[in-house]
């Protein structure tokens, strides 16, 4: 027997690898996919950076905790004990003893991402808490640290108030995604928002005495900071202990991480040791639960779950301290009644569109949720008026996409002060203040921008001469126009080859696609190059135009496109389209999962990030007959 084979090597490699079985060794038999009681399906293997952080720790007890609740899975872990080619070593082992999915927390993400790359060929992955480089994995648990840094700068300019003050960052390991984004949004707010300096940057590599002693080396050196801003809560405590040490006193700090234990972040803020700290879930409990979602192939499930982070001073501690108390969103009160959802769609523009509104139909009618959905046929004002009368009618959330990013302040406060929840459907919008939407759900625009972009570098790479690109782009101040523009430039201007001829701005609609691509062909004519649309309606608009002006498309003008509906996997059939991102309209189903959550109090993720794929004409044969819009 194999496994049994595999058990006992497991069992004699457990010290070495600091690798242990969770769920009761003897009864598992995965070569029958059934124990002796019938239920042992799946192994999920572990694999932690190092077990030595209270953050980590508290990640490992959710995993035990949430993985207990399942029968039919056993999970093994390894702990590499902050040795990152261990680390490799560890992951490598876990695929030899047949693993059938990987949770993966991360501390080098250059070193660890090859190999994870490698494993998610062959078997799904979680990576959690710390990211990797790029997009192989099936899905990424974790915060936004770079939101994290801003609200920590925030918090500093608060705290040093008028006084040019100097600021001391200790550093989580050098190497790790997640010190590099908190220090990046940390950095970017108080350079934008104040005239405090950071002075000097210590690494602490997540570790309380390595930060004490980095620092007491600093100060003994004449350094005079105000404020530390620590990029966990160890390290944090070990700040302060620092300047107990030298007798240095006022001086504020920030820490990270919100941990409710002795030590903790919560703890630390309550006894006055530090100022603030901000909550970051570790997310090892939904990491469960989706990995059961995966392992049993339930379809739509998404790509990015990006959890919130809670800002903890000493004005709100006493709520966190207090079990059950502890969200700064707004929940909707259980009723006797069906939970009513209004939501307020943007327009039918494209095809995307119509499918987007279908799914949100189908998926409230299915999950029993009241839903009143009113169109605001591209409309700002008339959406904001849709919204007004939401108010009105007491709704107990509202949805909606926006049409624009800017000018939501207003009619979203009006929500707040109602205590009415908004969830932002497929676009994102720019409001100061994040506390006045409680999640988004829909995609990474920045993203599908590269991927077109990334396609284009690919497909000309022997090309030498210039390439002359006509950009037709989405309705002007639309979150998906402004990033994937944004995402396609970060690609192409690696390169001087690509010209970008002009950018049009076209609304999403085919007719604008063809009148822009008619002006584009008569100012450029066959220079023209590519067509680069932000959604497939404008994309089949300008085929048309190409068509009207006796040129070929997809053969003499090469045409990237946006969405992936079914209309461009026809023109993709006929060779008129080269390549097209997916953007999924299917939305609903989330929609009305995170509604529910709402009604039943559990706290939903602050983004919603949805799983997609890209289609050029080879791959899009293959999947002509599954496409469901
Ligand atoms: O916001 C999503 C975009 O809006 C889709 O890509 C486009 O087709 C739609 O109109």
């Amino acid at each position: 027997m194999r496994l049994r084979k595999v058990l006992i090597k497991l069992m004699i490699l457990g010290t070495v690898l600091g690798l242990i079985i969770f769920g009761g060794i003897g009864e598992f038999s995965k070569s029958q996919k059934a124990n002796s009681l019938g239920q042992v399906k799946y192994l999920i293997g572990v694999s932690y950076p190092n077990l030595n952080g209270p953050w980590q720790l508290q990640m490992n007890k959710e995993i035990k905790n949430e993985i207990a609740r399942h029968d039919d899975t056993r999970v093994i872990f390894t702990d590499a004990a902050q040795n990152d080619e261990q680390q490799v070593q560890d992951i490598h082992s876990l695929m030899s003893y047949g693993i059938d999915l990987l949770i993966v927390s991360v501390d080098n993400a250059s070193t660890l991402t090859p190999v994870i790359s490698e494993v998610y060929k062959k078997i799904p992955v979680i990576v959690l808490g710390r990211g990797v480089k790029g997009y192989d994995y099936t899905l990424y648990i974790g915060s936004d640290n770079q939101l994290n840094g801003n609200m920590a700068a925030k918090e500093a300019i608060r705290l040093l108030g008028n006084k040019r003050g100097q600021i001391i960052e200790v550093e989580g390991n050098k190497e790790s995604l997640q010190a590099e984004e908190r220090s990046k949004g940390f950095r970017e707010t108080i350079q934008r928002e104040s005239k405090h300096s950071i002075i000097e940057t210590i690494n602490g590599n997540w570790l309380k005495d390595r930060a004490e002693d980095e620092l007491k080396n600093l100060l003994k050196s004449g350094v005079k900071p105000d404020l530390i801003y620590a990029h966990n809560d160890a390290m944090a405590l070990g700040a302060y202990q620092a300047l107990k040490q030298l007798k240095i006193e006022g001086i504020k700090i920030i820490g990270t991480d919100g941990l409710n234990e002795e030590s903790g972040g919560l703890r630390l803020v309550k006894q006055g040791i530090i100022d603030a700290t901000y909550i970051t879930p570790t997310g090892g409990t939904s990491a469960v639960q989706y990995a059961i979602d995966i392992l049993h192939k339930v379809p739509g499930l998404p790509k990015k779950i990006i959890l919130r982070n809670h800002e903890v001073t000493k004005s709100n501690v006493d709520s966190y301290l207090t079990e059950g108390d502890n969200s700064s969103i707004p929940f909707i009160k259980k009723k006797e009644r069906k939970i009513k959802l209004g939501f307020a769609q943007v327009g039918s523009e494209s095809e995307w569109r119509l499918a987007n509104t279908d799914s949100i139909i189908s998926a409230a009618k299915e999950a029993g949720v009241e839903l009143i959905l009113k169109n605001a046929d591209y409309s700002q004002k008339k959406q904001m008026d849709i919204i007004r009368d939401f108010i009105k009618q007491k709704v107990d959330v509202i949805a909606f996409s926006p049409k624009t990013e800017d000018g939501w302040e207003e009619v979203l406060m009006e929500a707040k002060n109602a205590g009415i929840p908004i969830i932002l459907s497929d676009r994102e919008i720019n409001v100061e203040d994040q506390t006045m939407w409680t999640s988004f759900i829909g995609s990474d625009f920045v993203e599908e921008g590269r991927r077109a972009g990334k396609w284009l570098v690919s497909d000309s790479k022997l090309t030498t001469t210039p390439l002359h690109i006509i950009e037709i782009e989405g309705t002007a101040n639309s979150a998906p126009a402004v990033d994937r523009k944004q995402g396609f430039n970060e690609i192409i201007q690696q390169n001087s080859k690509f010209q970008l001829l002009q950018s049009y701005s076209g609304d999403f609609t085919l007719d604008q696609g063809k009148k822009w691509m008619k002006q584009a062909l008569k100012t450029y004519g066959t220079e023209i190059d590519v067509v680069y649309a932000h959604n497939d309606d404008m994309a089949l608009g300008a085929i048309k135009a190409i068509e009207d002006y006796g040129l070929k498309p997809g053969v003499d003008i090469k045409i990237i496109s946006i969405d992936a509906t079914i209309k461009a996997f026809n023109s993709l059939k006929l060779g008129k389209m080269n390549f097209t991102v997916e953007c999924n309209p299917l939305l609903g189903p989330q929609l009305m999962k995170a509604v529910k959550d709402l009604e039943n109090g559990i706290e939903i993720p602050q983004k919603i990030i949805t799983a997609e794929e890209t289609f050029d004409q080879k791959q899009s044969k293959k999947e002509f007959s599954r496409r469901a819009y």
